[in-house]
């Protein structure tokens, strides 16, 4: 039987990730994981913090914390957020790990025993007001690109493209501002990607599955021809290269930070060791599916670098089966943006609401064919009319008429008549399509189907019309609260990956304590038994009005016309 290995890409370390951080990797990798479970497969779902580079290194000066105990601090935030919004990771690791220190340093050894390692002396920043090499965000200009003037020495934040630090136009220090710099010449080592390129290829050439937004940016650098990179850095926070020479030296944050992926695996082995087997799922495994989740500026990383890595130490360690990658979340069009503090974050986030509400908004509006775009007032329509409208009303509704009837018991009176058919019969359809939708990891389009399972049993409740046949027919007024407490229960289930915490209650209310995904639609209508009490949860989602809108605008800034309200 397939074993299904699930990782999110891993968030840096300095500081808390906002909302388009979330939906671009680690809230649909969840979703799926979740889903995954609810099949009863066998899932291990890994993330960690990526907690080397220069990224650490500057947002702990700034915090003015040693970068070890910046890092420690903050991988403690990011667990409780991720936890906060009900990520389910089997561990979250931290890249910062002997294990990984220890599993880099073998597949840099391996890398350099089969020759796709190279010694090179390069020319590199200096700066001498610092005393010291600047590498990669250690140093910002202009992008020669696109121009862009707060381009850093290794990515260009505007446009996307990859950089070394000689190629900034008018270079400063990041540390000081300083421009008293100067090039000279040091040693480190390479990863002779240009090697391995045809391989790479050849490996991409294989996953015809794959979405297109993977497969055409990893084409897009296989195309423009893979230089061979740098992989050692002048700074003392890293995974330390052990190589006469190099004392100082340590690898490049994204030759650990993916082989972390494997590191926060055996970190979880190693919490075990009796039960729980690493290398079962990273080494000589073919039985395991790999399925990566990753914003599309880490695609390059994913399909291109690290796969490099991993084919050039000619052992057999699992790769990608499938990589899911996804556009922006914009806030009102523009980018949310960690270094300017702009959009929302995860800790504001719940401070506002409950999890689940964000869960569903991001997820029914993954940007996945294209962006995104985050409004409040968009936002709002949505909880309104998805949670609160059509899921929370039709739980509340259904269970507070259902109980005033029957003493808060499951009806047993009647049978099942044409119209129940016919509701199993289109539930069976739509579970069908949530479900394939569910596997292919096409989360907007799925959402939409959950949304319209949802709308059916709201449809079917208001054609009945309990009220009157309980009046005019009980046994058969029966049959339709016994129906809608069923799809109250079938909706928990099937609401699960998406909205686990109001999942969560609403089982609990009908007294289901098993969430495996029904086999079809009339499956789903018998899971809630006769006979059975139950609870009326409370109101499970509170609408948004136009002024609540309006308080946020106010607060995180937006340009919502204040007059159109929340609808
Ligand atoms: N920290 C990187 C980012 O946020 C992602 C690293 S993914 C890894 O963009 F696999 F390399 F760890
Ligand atoms: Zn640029």
């Amino acid at each position: 039987m397939t074993r299904h290995l699930v990782t999110s890409a891993l968030p840096y370390i300095n500081g808390v990730k906002h909302l388009g951080n979330l939906v671009g990797s680690m809230l649909p990798a969840d979703v799926y994981t979740r889903f995954l479970r609810q099949c009863g497969e066998d899932v291990l779902f890994i993330c960690a913090t990526d907690e080397h580079g220069t990224p650490a290194e500057l947002a702990a000066a700034a915090a003015g914390l040693e970068v070890a105990e910046y890092c420690r601090e903050q991988h403690e935030v990011q667990r409780r957020l991720g936890e906060g919004f009900a990520l389910s990771w089997d561990h979250f690791g931290r890249s910062s790990s002997p294990q990984n220190a220890e599993l880099t340093t073998h597949i840099a050894d391996r890398l350099m025993a089969n020759g796709f390692i190279e010694e090179r002396t390069t020319r590199q920043v200096y700066s001498i007001t610092d005393e010291r090499f600047l590498p990669d965000r250690y140093i910002v200009g202009t992008c020669p690109v696109c121009g862009y003037e707060a381009a850093r020495g290794d990515q260009c934040e505007n446009c996307t493209t990859v950089l070394d630090p000689t190629d900034l136009i008018e270079p400063r220090s990041a540390i000081s501002g300083s421009t008293d710099l100067e090039v000279r010449e040091t040693r480190h080592l390479f990863l002779l990607q240009s090697k391995l390129a045809d391989e790479v290829r050849a490996w991409i050439d294989r996953q015809e599955q794959w979405p297109l937004l993977t497969t055409s940016i990893a084409r897009k650098w296989l195309d423009e021809g893979l230089h061979d990179r740098s992989i050692t850095r002048d700074l003392r926070w890293g995974v330390p290269v052990d190589r006469p020479g190099f004392e100082g030296k340590v690898f490049y944050v994204w030759f650990d930070a993916p082989i972390e992926y494997i590191g926060a695996t055996k970190e979880w082995a190693d919490l075990a060791p009796e039960e729980r087997d690493w290398r079962s799922w990273w080494y000589d495994a073919p039985d395991v599916h790999y399925t990566q989740f990753m914003a599309k500026d880490n695609v390059p990383f994913h399909t291109v670098s690290f796969p490099s890595s991993i084919l050039g130490t000619r052992e057999p360690w699992t790769m990608a089966s499938y990589i899911k990658s996804f556009n922006w979340l914009t806030y009102y069009g523009g980018k949310f943006s960690t270094s300017a503090g702009r959009g929302i974050f995860m800790d504001a986030a719940l401070d506002l609401l409950p999890a689940d509400t964000w869960r569903w908004y991001l997820i029914s509006n993954a940007p996945e064919s294209s962006d995104s775009r985050f409004t409040w007032g968009h936002f709002a329509q949505t909880v309104n009319a998805d949670l609160a409208d059509t899921l929370g009303n039709f739980v509340n509704r259904v269970l507070t008429f259902t109980a005033r009837n029957t003493d808060a018991v499951v009806p047993t009176g009647g049978s099942p008549g044409e119209v129940e058919a016919h509701l199993a019969e289109e539930l069976d359809g739509l579970l069908e399509r949530y479900t394939a939708e569910m596997e292919g990891l096409e989360f907007r389009k799925a959402a939409t189907t959950l949304r319209a399972i949802w709308a059916a049993g709201n449809a079917y409740w208001e054609q009945s019309q309990p009220w009157k046949a309980m009046k005019s027919d009980r046994e058969r007024g029966e049959t339709i609260l016994r129906t809608g407490v069923n799809l109250v229960g079938l909706f928990a289930v099937l609401s699960a990956p998406v909205i686990p915490d109001t999942s969560a209650t609403v089982a609990a209310a009908v007294g289901l304590d098993d969430l495996a995904w029904p086999a079809d639609g009339a499956a789903g209508l018998s899971l809630v038994p006769p006979g059975r009490s139950f609870e009326v949860p409370p109101v499970l989602f509170t609408k948004l009005d136009a002024d609540w809108v309006a308080a946020q605008v106010a607060r995180f800034g937006g340009d919502d016309d204040p007059g159109a309200g929340a609808g």
